[in-house]
């Protein structure tokens, strides 16, 4: 259903522009974009918030192969625009979700001939800005883009470096003018001013990813490349050809933390769902025989300790029936694992039968997850993929877990860059061969996230975070407690994260030295900080049963919101988060924090007036601590209302979890 409040758009005005500026307000009138073509005919913008300029003049433009389409453009007309919609989300951290913004397409004329819009949409809470190529022209081999971000301001930059592979990366915080790195998209800007701006972009469809470096002051686009045959860069960044559109550009610009990460700037966007019925795209909790390959005690090729077995299939599925959880993901059921050099994905190992699974799974009510390791056959796969899906959809199968390991993957166009346009377009085909099987992908080793789920909500979640597994087996020791504060503030406002949270036992019997740096607590707690909607709840069964009563927590946590609120918190030191679950009234906490202790209070304000609630709240013992004592933690019931404040405290590494129902 779509809820639309109004929409309108304003005729087209062809202004004589002359000197004046063409400017564009958000609906508030807080912030404005102004455009310009310089005297030799080069478009740029600038951004002021009141009287504040935020961005300078910033340069627009691309390079062709044999054009300069960053200079020498006339103005031909500009036409503008604004919106005022409501639209529901299949799933997500809020069911509605309003687009208000005015929007303004600038129509240039290039000496050369060509014509190019610029189309510019002010929200309040950011700009965004695209490349609009509306007449189908010729073949255009695009070398690079000039769009840049002049911030007015040398603001401290939380980014990863470009080559950060599968964007696997600690994010780092740097005063903007001297990175000394290219960076990858996205990047969080912690303002002079106290405010705060996310650079990203948005509906990236077949084009290559950008990327961020400083130059004389000035953000620039790093365009990703193609790569020739001997995987040497090659000058072309796109190939495009007939009329077509560049991703959107976005800066998003808030005052505030929570202003920023409730932003919906991306997804409004991207276009409208293309998918006609959405109900077999369901959100869930799923478990699975993955953790065990993570910490060595399992194999994922066949073997004495093979995971992926019947018989523990069987275990696994009865143990998900038992605790409400809704999916069970198999690692390692099909052939290819010995070498990674080809794996089928309709033939599994002999000691997994894959009818008898699929039929004990639907007598249950529990789901198999599938897994598609490609290994970065990108090619091969999307060989095989109408046959790949019709066998897992003949199995009941609902959603599959993709991989990509190889930091290079082999497209259909050779050895390409995953963020390259040749992988953005495998991915893109692999999302679209999913809907017609109606079948969810959780894509790890992907692209940065850039919106695709409100036009094609199967794509579910995705990698492109250093997760958990680095716990198991990174010798760097696993990630420093700060690294999940982080992202919930950088890379998961790019979209959905399948960080895999909830390990409950912390002795790694692979790397003694390397260990999940956080209480049992915090683990709770990344279940609501974290959004995904298929969120994996990654430990053994066995583990998980030495807490029951910190995993009833897990059980009832659920992974699709009605509305979700930042209550708290810092980049890079905690992050308290409360959402309401969808279609229902109970609210959920999650709070996290880095290696500091934090007492803070949980102010009640989102609860609905009048009503009476019991609170639940897990929460660190008084002598918590990550490294010491990680399992100390205690359970606690209030009775609580709105405006009511919860002192609470996190221990160093640590974290919370609350429930809380509304009484009847
Ligand atoms: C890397 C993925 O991140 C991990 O979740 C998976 O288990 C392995 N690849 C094998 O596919």
């Amino acid at each position: 259903m779509k809820i639309k409040l109004f929409l309108f758009l304003l005729p087209l005005v062809m202004l004589a522009c002359g000197n004046r500026q063409p400017e564009l307000c958000s609906p508030d009138g807080e912030l404005v974009l102004s455009f310009r073509l310089t005297t030799d005919g080069a478009p740029e913008y600038s951004v002021r918030r009141g009287s504040d300029t935020v961005l300078l003049w910033s340069p627009l433009g691309l390079h062709t192969e044999d054009t300069d389409l960053s200079t020498g453009f006339m103005l031909k007309g500009i036409k503008k625009g604004s919106q005022d919609e409501v639209w529901e989300t299949v799933w997500g951290e809020e069911r509605f979700i309003r687009d208000h913004h005015n929007s303004m397409v600038v129509k240039l004329q290039h000496q050369s001939g060509r014509q190019m819009q610029i189309a510019f949409r002010c929200f309040n809470d950011g700009v965004a800005l695209r490349y609009e190529f509306p007449e189908a022209g010729d073949h255009m081999t695009i070398t690079d883009e000039k769009t840049a971000y002049c911030f007015a301001k040398n603001h401290n930059v939380w980014s990863i470096p470009w080559r950060t592979e599968y964007y696997e990366g600690l994010w780092s915080k740097h005063p903007m003018w001297s990175l000394a790195d290219t960076v990858c998209s996205p990047i969080t800007i912690e303002m002079e001013d106290g405010g705060y701006a996310f650079v990203h972009e948005a509906a990236l469809y077949d084009y290559p990813a950008q990327n961020l470096y400083v130059k004389d002051n000035m953000l620039c686009t790093y365009l990703t490349p193609w790569l020739d045959a001997n995987v040497q860069t090659l000058a072309a960044r796109a190939y495009k050809e007939g009329s077509w559109s560049s991703p959107w550009r976005m800066v998003v610009l808030t005052k505030t933390l929570p202003e920023l990460v409730a932003s919906r700037i991306m997804l409004n966007l991207n276009e409208p769902c293309a998918i006609e019925d959405t109900d077999w795209i369901r959100p869930m909790k799923f478990i699975g025989i993955w953790w065990g390959m993570h910490i060595k005690t399992m194999t994922w090729e066949m073997g004495p300790n093979h995971g992926a077995t019947t018989e523990n299939m069987e275990k696994y599925l009865r143990f998900a029936k038992e605790h409400g959880i809704e999916g069970v993901l198999a690692e390692g059921w099909n052939k290819g694992w010995e070498d990674w050099r080809h794996f089928s994905f309709t033939e599994s190992y002999p000691d997994w039968d894959m009818d008898y699974l699929s039929r004990l799974a639907d007598s249950l009510g529990v789901e198999i997850v599938g897994h598609n390791e490609t290994g970065g056959n990108a090619a091969d796969y999307e060989t095989v993929l109408e046959e790949a899906y019709q066998y897992h959809a003949a199995h009941g199968i609902n959603a599959i877990k993709t991989g990509y390991v190889a930091p290079i993957i082999r497209t259909l166009d050779g050895l390409q860059w995953n963020k390259g346009q040749s992988g953005v377009r495998h991915y893109r085909k692999v999302i679209e061969t999913a809907a017609k099987y109606q079948i969810s992908i959780d894509n790890h080793e992907p692209v940065m996230p850039t919106g695709w789920q409100r036009t094609y909500p199967n794509l579910m979640t995705q990698e492109g975070v250093r997760g958990q597994e680095w716990n198991a087996w990174s010798r760097d020791g696993g990630s420093p407690c700060e690294h999940v504060t982080v992202l919930p503030y950088t890379r998961i406002l790019a979209g959905p994260v399948d960080y895999t949270p909830g390990v409950f036992h912390f002795e790694n019997p692979v790397i003694p030295t390397t260990r999940v740096h956080s209480t049992l607590m915090n683990q709770l707690g990344l279940f609501v900080c974290f959004y995904s909607p298929l969120q994996m709840v990654c430990d053994l069964p066995e583990h998980y049963m030495e807490h029951p009563d910190a995993f009833r927590f897990v059980e009832a946590v659920p992974c699709d919101w009605e509305r979700s609120i930042l209550l708290d918190g810092k980049i890079g030191d905690y992050c308290i988060y409360a959402r309401q679950e969808r279609g229902g009234e109970t609210w959920y906490i999650g709070g996290i924090t880095d290696e500091e202790a934090r007492s803070t209070e949980l102010v009640l304000d989102m609860l609905e007036e009048g009503a009476t609630y019991t609170m639940t709240l897990w929460c660190d013992a008084e002598d918590a601590d990550w490294h010491a004592r990680p399992y100390a933690y205690d359970i606690k019931e209030y009775s609580v209302k709105k405006g009511d404040k919860v002192a609470v405290k996190m221990a160093a590494g640590g974290g919370l979890a609350a429930q809380i129902k509304k009484n009847n």
